[in-house]
């Protein structure tokens, strides 16, 4: 698109402006009203660069799982356009959107693990679909459930695990295959407190191997203490993006341990970095990057 007709309306028509080099996601001027009539998003334009951990929040309804939706191409959009990682998805076609799903992982409030099958199954499987070799999945699944915290329950069915081991698997096979995008709707929405703490310094630690992380929550107290980018909708708009103005750079503060995390998440006061304990998966993502 000629610079010109940027300098023509860059306000009026968000869709039109040229793609953020940096962006994994972008949003220009996107509406989703559903067939039913209700608005899903009203004119949400927004962009999430590569590497940030960005929370949704916003009340029931507000439209939260509609970007979710949005973003996995389980629905259209009915105005605007949607650009991950320089797509515009309204041009993927059909057969190749299973293609497109593979760069992202996906976590949801109620799990949606395979009943029949170990926690070693569950996240083999995601593997398998994408046409991973046995040797590969031999190796990956042991590593990727040691990381997530579930060693000791690789032969245990879901029904056998509780509500945060279950996350944890879903956590797993989401990232089992490092996708450069995950997604996780309301993912402690059925944790209490503390399990759900577990679950967003997983996330997080996901995060700092370099995955662009989004995360949908009701909890708008929670995260207002996280020093992360918050989007936050009210019925269908965007009300609040505090992507420039927080903490002196784009995409939250400098980065955290994964115990400073916690502790923010706790609601206490973040230690002083250089007295912090190392955390085991610091290491380990290192390795990943
Ligand atoms: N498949 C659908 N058909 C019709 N309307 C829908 C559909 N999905 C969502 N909506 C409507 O779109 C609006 C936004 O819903 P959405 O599911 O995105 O909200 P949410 O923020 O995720 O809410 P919650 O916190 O309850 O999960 C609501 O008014 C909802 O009723
Ligand atoms: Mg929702």
């Amino acid at each position: 698109m000629a610079a010109t007709e940027i300098q023509r309306k860059p306000v009026a028509q968000p869709e039109r402006r040229q793609p953020d080099p940096n962006a994994v996601i972008e949003f220009r001027g996107v509406s989703k009203t559903y067939e039913s009539g209700d608005v899903g998003l009203e004119n949400a334009t927004f962009s999430i660069a590569r590497g940030e951990f960005v929370f949704i929040v916003g009340q029931t309804g507000s439209g939260k799982s509609t970007i979710m939706r949005l973003l996995l191409k389980e629905h259209e959009t009915t105005g605007g356009r949607i650009v991950v990682a320089g797509r515009d998805l309204s041009e993927i076609e059909d057969k190749k959107v299973p293609y497109y799903r593979r760069n992202l992982g996906v976590v949801f409030q109620d799990f949606k693990l395979l009943p029949n099958r170990t926690v070693h199954d569950n996240v083999a499987y995601a593997l398998q679909v994408t046409g991973r070799s046995r040797k590969e999945i031999r190796a990956k699944v042991p590593d990727i459930l040691r990381l997530t915290g579930l060693a000791t329950k690789l032969h245990n069915y879901p029904d056998q695990l509780s509500g945060g081991e279950q996350q944890r698997v879903s956590v797993a096979r989401a990232f089992v295959n490092h996708p450069p995008l995950l997604l996780a709707d309301e993912p402690t929405g059925n944790l209490d407190p503390e399990t759900s703490i577990g679950i967003m310094q997983l996330l997080y630690r996901i995060n700092r191997t370099g995955t662009t992380v989004l995360v949908a929550t009701h909890d708008s107290h929670m995260v207002d203490r996280m020093r992360r980018r918050v989007i936050e909708l009210e019925r269908g708009r965007i009300v609040r993006d505090e992507a420039d103005a927080m903490y002196g750079r784009r995409g939250g503060g400098r980065d955290l341990s994964t115990s400073e995390f916690g502790a923010l998440m706790r609601g206490e006061p973040a230690p002083e970095p250089q007295r912090m304990p190392k955390d085991p998966f610091d290491e380990v993502d290192e390795a990943w990057r």
